[in-house]
């Protein structure tokens, strides 16, 4: 450990009440040692301190050997004198050094202390001041040098580096005491009750400390953006439809969606059918009271019960002949099939259930669900064999396609979305259908957001839906737009085993709305 200077810094201006220089009073202490007890001393006023920096100057290791035997050019004169009779240029290397022999004759010549005479060098004069030399001892002894012209030149020939040297000049503060009580940071009980507590020095909070981490549970970024959904259709006036059922049967899944029993979506590679049992025993005549029904679907007393064996028929006859209008599809519809257990593919099979429920008594109505769906899908970097599926329906009286298109727009933008194409599309239940595409501001792209529809006649007839209302529905995935928000392309970094647990509990809370 550093050894503690901030006794030696208080015994030190104990003598002197003039400022100090750190180089000086402790000139082989380190400047980091000092400064830390500086600083804890300046922080109580014992001492004050500024840091004085400035510009030092030493000599590199050729300039040392300069400073000590002289220049190359003094090397030069040297050797020529001592010849006595002028000395042969060839055997000049082998006495001063090859590198000295270099340099040094061209110096020697420029400042006239030698000529040449035919192989020959000659002295010129008698005595010589080495300059360079002497300017190089001055360094080495003063670390300066007041001939800024020739400090440049020394430095370009790189026998003088420069550095930096911090010196602290500090001196006694308002507080200063020879002293230094380490301060108390805990008030303790034995402090109250002695009474120490007036005169103990309390070490003031550190408000810029950083805290400790504390590990904890996360949210994981689905939940966080499921919850910023969440409250977008809470404040529309939407209620949150029961999503308790991932199995469900072939009716509510397909059959009560006017989803043919022959649709390629029915079939083995898309669905997840349950093995073990096979089919519900669901009666199909009025099944028990739904514990999960929405409480505004039950606190209506004018509700007249629904006759389920009729709605089964209709759902039957609208599939294999046509009713309300509709020619149907005209093939042998097989109940059977409605019984078959299957996980969920959709949660339309949610808005189904509850429209069924709304038909007891229609009024207007906006429900929403996110929850978790099945599909028999091969997994890749976009797709899972499971995820979640956000789904909006709004029921009311007199609704168009322009007015679903307006509310999408409303919606969208609620999550930063402004821009919005629609492009026809099909589902069994709607007519019309629509894919919607979003304008993303993050992406710079146009990205497929969602599918919607208005719900059909034949489909919500069936039920004892009135012809004068109409119903929107809307889905979206949840995984989508929490992929997009938190950059990641790989869905399976968001769900599954291969996810980096350290991405789930440092990633930040997200607003739909800001790009
Ligand atoms: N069920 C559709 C899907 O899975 C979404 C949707 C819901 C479309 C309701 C129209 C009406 O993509």
């Amino acid at each position: 450990m550093a050894s503690d200077m901030t006794a030696p810094i208080l015994d030190a201006l104990s003598a002197s009440d003039a400022p100090l220089l750190s180089n000086e009073a402790f000139p082989s202490t380190p400047s980091s040692n000092i400064k830390s007890a500086l600083d804890r001393l300046g922080s109580r006023q014992f001492i004050e301190y500024e840091t004085i920096d400035r510009d030092v100057f030493t000599l590199s290791a050729e300039g040392a050997e300069i400073a000590a035997n002289g220049s190359h050019e003094a090397k030069v004169f040297n050797a020529v004198v001592a010849a006595l009779d002028g000395l042969k240029i060839s055997e000049l290397p082998g006495i001063v050094g090859k590198d000295s022999a270099k340099v040094g004759q061209g110096n020697a010549f420029k400042r006239g202390w030698v000529k040449k005479d035919a192989d020959k060098l000659r002295a010129t004069t008698e005595t010589i001041v080495d300059e360079t030399r002497e300017l190089l001892l001055t360094v080495q002894r003063t670390k300066a040098l007041s001939d800024s012209k020739a400090l440049a030149d020394l430095k370009r020939r790189k026998l003088v580096a420069v550095t930096k040297e911090i010196t602290y000049k500090f001196s006694k503060g308002p507080k200063y005491a020879r002293e230094f009580v380490k301060e108390e940071t805990d008030l303790t009980p034995e402090m109250l009750a002695s009474g120490s507590w007036k005169t103990a020095e309390l070490k003031a909070y550190n408000f810029n400390a950083k805290g400790a981490h504390t590990t904890s549970g996360a949210l994981h970024p689905l939940n966080k953006v499921r919850t910023e959904f969440r409250n977008i259709f809470f404040e529309m006036g939407f209620e949150e439809m029961p999503t308790n059922r991932y199995v469900e049967t072939g009716f509510w899944n397909f059959d009560a969606l006017f989803v043919p029993q022959q649709h390629p979506a029915r079939d083995l590679q898309d669905t997840f059918y349950i093995a073990d049992p096979l089919v519900a025993d669901a009666p199909r005549e009025d099944p028990p009271e739904d514990p999960h029904r929405l409480k505004s679907l039950t606190t209506n007393t004018d509700a007249k019960p629904l006759d389920y064996k009729q709605y089964w028929e209709n759902v039957h006859e609208v599939h294999e002949k046509g009713k309300f209008g509709s020619i149907g599809y005209r093939y042998p519809w097989n109940a059977d099939e409605t019984l078959r257990l299957v996980l969920r593919t959709h949660t339309t099979s949610v808005s189904a259930y509850v429209l069924h429920q709304l038909a007891a008594n229609p009024r207007p109505a906006r429900f929403f669900s996110i929850d978790r769906v099945f599909r028999n899908e091969a997994v890749d970097a976009t797709h899972l064999a499971e995820f979640h599926q956000i789904e909006g329906v709004i029921a009311d009286f007199g609704l168009t396609l322009g007015g679903l298109i307006g509310f999408m727009e409303v919606f969208f933008a609620k999550m930063g979305i402004h821009q919005l194409r629609f492009k026809p599309a099909y589902n069994p239940y709607t007519e019309p259908s629509m894919e919607i595409f979003g304008y993303h501001d993050g992406l710079g792209k146009w990205v497929e957001i969602g599918n919607s529809g208005m719900f059909r006649p034949e489909m919500l007839e069936s039920m004892g839906i009135p012809k004068n209302m109409q119903v929107y529905g809307w889905g979206l995935s949840l995984e989508r737009p929490t992929m997009i928000k938190y950059g990641v392309n790989n869905i399976r970094e968001l769900l599954g085993h291969k996810v980096d647990l350290n991405f789930i509990e440092s990633n930040p809370a997200v607003r739909l709305e800001k790009n």
